[in-house]
């Protein structure tokens, strides 16, 4: 299975073989330039194809030639909620759902393509279900959809970014384990921060922040006028935090940092006001690009106290440590990788 990762500056392609011994055959990565997708979504379909068949051609050890692929649907675009409906017939229940939706949806629902689940567990409420919804809207999923249709590939399914993101990092018994409880997973990509909350066998929030490691990156290069290169070399070497070498650097770093651990912070509080106590965070597991950013666990310790902060392993459900040296990735690396691999793991889905 391959899995296909757009986002607005880069293109991630990982494919994975084998059901029950997943292994990582080949994967690439590729930047995409300014504005052919924005927000998520595509712009241009004859250049985005042109970037993602370019892209395909640069995966190592071998070319991705095409096949069944899984593509992600980002976050900012989509919308994930757990919500309860009356016990009914199913043909019932998919209007319910429907009814249930419209009052939280924050997008037109013409506009949108809608799929939930039924949890198997038991609701607060006596003759009530709960559903896990996911909604994305058309506007979205089309251009995506024609990108790679014309590219030949045999698409599989679109998949919300969050889902994909769970499957990389969580076990793969997560559905029947119902120890695993309140995980917040927080994605620090380029130009996005994205949080996943989730508690007894799926996903019971999402929320995306429109801050990412490049504002850090660009905040970096103000304070210090810097050149944006300059800015991207000074933080993957120097990171956050106290440093002898570029105090003055660490400390923008350590503040912007700061900045966006706090508003991550506020957005977990949001998203979880509602929910009851032991439904509430009891570990973070840090992943995305901007997660190698040296002190970043520390800060966001500093911020979530009394939460163990942990990085997310992205080889949870790979097969075989010396497959990834052959591919030459650190975990550092794969922490980019995260959403690619946890889509193309689909076929091994639990
Ligand atoms: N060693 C490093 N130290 C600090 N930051 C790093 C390091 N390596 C990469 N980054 C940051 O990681 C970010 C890219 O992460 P990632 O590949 O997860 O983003 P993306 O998935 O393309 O973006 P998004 O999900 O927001 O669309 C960039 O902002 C980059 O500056
Ligand atoms: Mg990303």
């Amino acid at each position: 299975m391959i899995g296909i990762d757009l986002s607005d500056r880069s293109i991630k392609i990982v494919e994975i073989r084998g059901d029950d011994n997943p292994t990582l055959r080949t994967l690439c990565w590729s930047p995409l330039v300014p504005n052919l997708l924005r927000r998520g979504v595509v712009q241009d379909v004859a250049l985005v194809s042109e970037a993602l068949k370019e892209a395909m051609l640069k995966c190592s050890p071998t070319p991705v030639e095409g096949g069944d692929v899984v593509a992600s649907i980002p976050e900012v675009q989509s919308f994930v909620r757990v919500l309860e409906v009356p016990v009914m017939s199913e043909r019932e229940m998919d209007e319910a759902v429907q009814w249930a939706v419209r009052r939280h949806i924050p997008f037109d629902l013409d506009r949108v393509y809608i799929d939930w689940e039924e949890l198997e567990l038991a609701s607060g409420q006596p003759q009530h279900k709960q559903v896990l919804v996911g909604a994305a809207q058309r506007d979205v999923v089309d251009p995506l959809l024609t990108v790679l249709d014309s590219l030949g590939f045999n698409v599989v399914a679109l998949e919300l970014e969050a889902q994909a993101v769970m499957r990389c990092l969580l076990p793969r018994d997560i559905k029947e384990n119902r120890d695993i409880r309140g995980v917040l997973v927080i994605d620090l990509g380029a130009t996005s921060t994205n949080v996943i909350l989730f508690d007894q066998g799926a996903m019971r929030f999402t929320a995306s922040i429109q801050v990412g490691g490049d504002d850090l990156t660009q905040q970096l290069a103000h304070d210090m006028n810097l050149s944006p290169v300059e800015a991207m070399e000074i933080k993957a070497k120097v990171g956050a935090g106290f440093t002898k070498e570029n105090p003055a650097a660490a400390q923008a770093l350590e503040s912007a940092t700061l900045n966006l651990a706090r508003m991550v912070e506020r957005a977990v509080q949001e998203m979880t006001v509602q929910l009851p106590r032991e439904q509430r965070v009891r570990t973070i597991l840090l992943t995305g690009g901007n997660a190698n950013l040296v002190g970043i666990k520390e800060l966001f310790g500093s911020v979530f106290t009394n939460i163990p902060v942990q990085y997310g392993n992205p080889w949870t459900n790979l097969q075989q440590e010396k497959k990834r040296t052959s591919l030459n990735l650190t975990i550092g690396d794969a922490m980019h990788f995260t959403t690619a691999i946890g889509l193309a793991l689909r076929q091994v889905d639990y």
